[in-house]
């Protein structure tokens, strides 16, 4: 990737009797940055940053989030047009190669992508090895880890083609292993991915079809689920991205780097909330108790937060909830369950908390997470598919900051320092002496 930073000037910092100039940087848009990389040459200390709230770890091309306007644009396309105008395999073809792809180049990547959905037949036996109540994450950080065991013709980092060729294979063998780890769940035989279907179609045909009978998918239900996961596809340095990028800066290979991802996203902090969120709304049940949760998510002596409510960047409205609402509501109505309670529930609970101080003054607003998991249930998803499905959308987003980060040659190994705070050198005690 070619640096594209631009620089602005400078900040000046007085520190230890010292006066040190640090360049600052301006991106194509958003805010500049100050290049810190000299500091502890020039002044031999740290900045100190946990949560990465003010730090950005890398220079980037793909996805751009503004957090107050509440915009998010994948290589400068605003979500809300991709999600009404696009389709998943072309956001991915966008991601990763930073333009919409002409109709010939887009047949041939559908072609590609669509003759990579097979997973070798060693891999099926793989499944055998979980319990049947394994949680499906679990089963997804196990299995595609495991890929690394089967494709070395494709980890060998520095060639471009054998890139590619993860890359395709990723992209390709995600839904095919995550309706693996659906099917394996509920005890029912696997089901092969046809190349007739579209990707969202091959799909929800896997996860629903059974031998005993056909199976037609619904047209509509397979455009919500396309739409799903473009709005998952990615979102710039995330906690799980952050972990793939890392994971990748030590020369580890892509299957690896994306089995890592899929860990980090697990967490009900990240990717793990639409799960956390769908239950909240079960364990809240009917509107007359949402006050009583409410009361609980401002209280700070109780650990309940709202699932699906705030983000460290959107201090607006995350416009990929605006279209889940949406998509939500179409899912409803062709599945003529537009009285579904919990919706009540969601809508109801997301109504008070917009009106409540508490949440205006902290800027809290329903996240991607807050509507996917009402929407993931009427498709007839488990509850503990949630975040397998985000994994498998955010897979195109991984492998992209993946291949951004592994093709910059001035690209180092990641390694953070600390302030050190605990114990001062002393000598070892022998057993008497302590
Ligand atoms: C995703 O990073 C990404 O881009 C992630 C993601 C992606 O696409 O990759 O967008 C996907 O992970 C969406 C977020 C899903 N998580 C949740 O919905 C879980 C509930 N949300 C919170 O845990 C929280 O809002 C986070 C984790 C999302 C953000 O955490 P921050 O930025 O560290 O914010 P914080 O915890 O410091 O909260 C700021 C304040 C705190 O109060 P004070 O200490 O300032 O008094 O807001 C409060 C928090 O207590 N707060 C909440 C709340 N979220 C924050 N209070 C009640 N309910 C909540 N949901």
């Amino acid at each position: 990737m070619e640096n594209k930073t631009k620089p602005n000037g400078s900040a000046t910092l007085n520190v230890g009797g010292k006066s040190v100039d640090l360049p600052v940087l301006s991106g194509a848009v958003g805010p500049d940055v100050i290049d810190v990389k000299s500091l502890y040459a020039q002044t031999g200390m740290f900045t100190l940053d946990p949560g990465f709230t003010s730090t950005a770890s890398c220079e980037s091309q793909i996805t751009y989030i503004d957090g107050d306007e509440g915009v998010l644009l994948y290589r400068g396309y605003p979500i809300d047009q991709l999600a009404d105008e696009s389709n998943f395999l072309e956001v991915c073809y966008l991601l990763i190669h930073g333009e919409l792809p002409s109709k010939a180049q887009l047949d041939d990547y559908t072609h590609t992508i669509t003759h990579h959905t097979m997973l070798h037949t060693q891999l099926d036996r793989f499944f055998e090895g979980y319990r049947r109540d394994a949680h499906p994450m679990a089963i997804m950080v196990g299995t595609v880890g495991a890929l690394s065991a089967f494709y070395h013709d494709s980890t060998d980092i520095h060639d471009p083609m054998q890139r590619m060729i993860a890359t395709h294979r990723l992209i390709a063998k995600m839904p095919t292993i995550a309706a693996r780890a659906h099917k394996y769940s509920v005890g029912q035989p696997f089901i092969s991915p046809r190349n007739d279907l579209s990707y969202s179609e091959n799909f929800l045909r896997m996860c629903f079809a059974v031998p005993a009978e056909e199976y037609e998918v619904n047209p509509v239900l397979a455009r919500a689920m396309d739409k799903i996961f473009i709005l998952h596809a990615d979102h710039e340095q995330n906690a799980s991205t952050s972990t793939v990028r890392l994971a990748g800066s030590s020369g580890a290979n892509p299957f690896a780097c994306i089995a890592a991802g899929i860990a980090c996203l697990w967490g009900p902090s990240h990717g793990g909330a639409n799960e956390a969120a769908l239950n909240m709304l079960r364990e809240i049940g009917s509107v007359d108790k949402i006050p009583e949760y409410v009361r609980r998510a401002k209280d700070k002596d109780d650990p309940f937060r709202l699932m699906g409510f705030g983000h460290r960047v959107y201090k607006n409205y995350d416009p990929r909830a605006k279209v889940m609402q949406k998509t939500c509501h179409e899912v409803l109505d062709v599945l003529d369950k537009r009285e579904e309670p919990l919706l009540k529930v969601a809508m109801e609970l997301e109504r008070i908390a917009l009106e409540d101080e508490y949440f205006v003054s902290k800027k809290l607003y329903p996240n991607i997470d807050f509507y996917s998991g009402i929407t993931l249930n009427a498709l007839g998803f488990p509850t503990e598919m949630y975040t397998v499905l985000f994994a498998l959308a955010r897979t195109v987003g991984w492998i992209a900051q993946w291949d951004e980060m592994t093709s910059d040659p001035t690209q180092r190994i990641g390694r953070p320092r600390q302030i050190y705070t605990g114990a001062s050198e002393r000598d070892y005690l022998p057993m008497d002496k302590r």
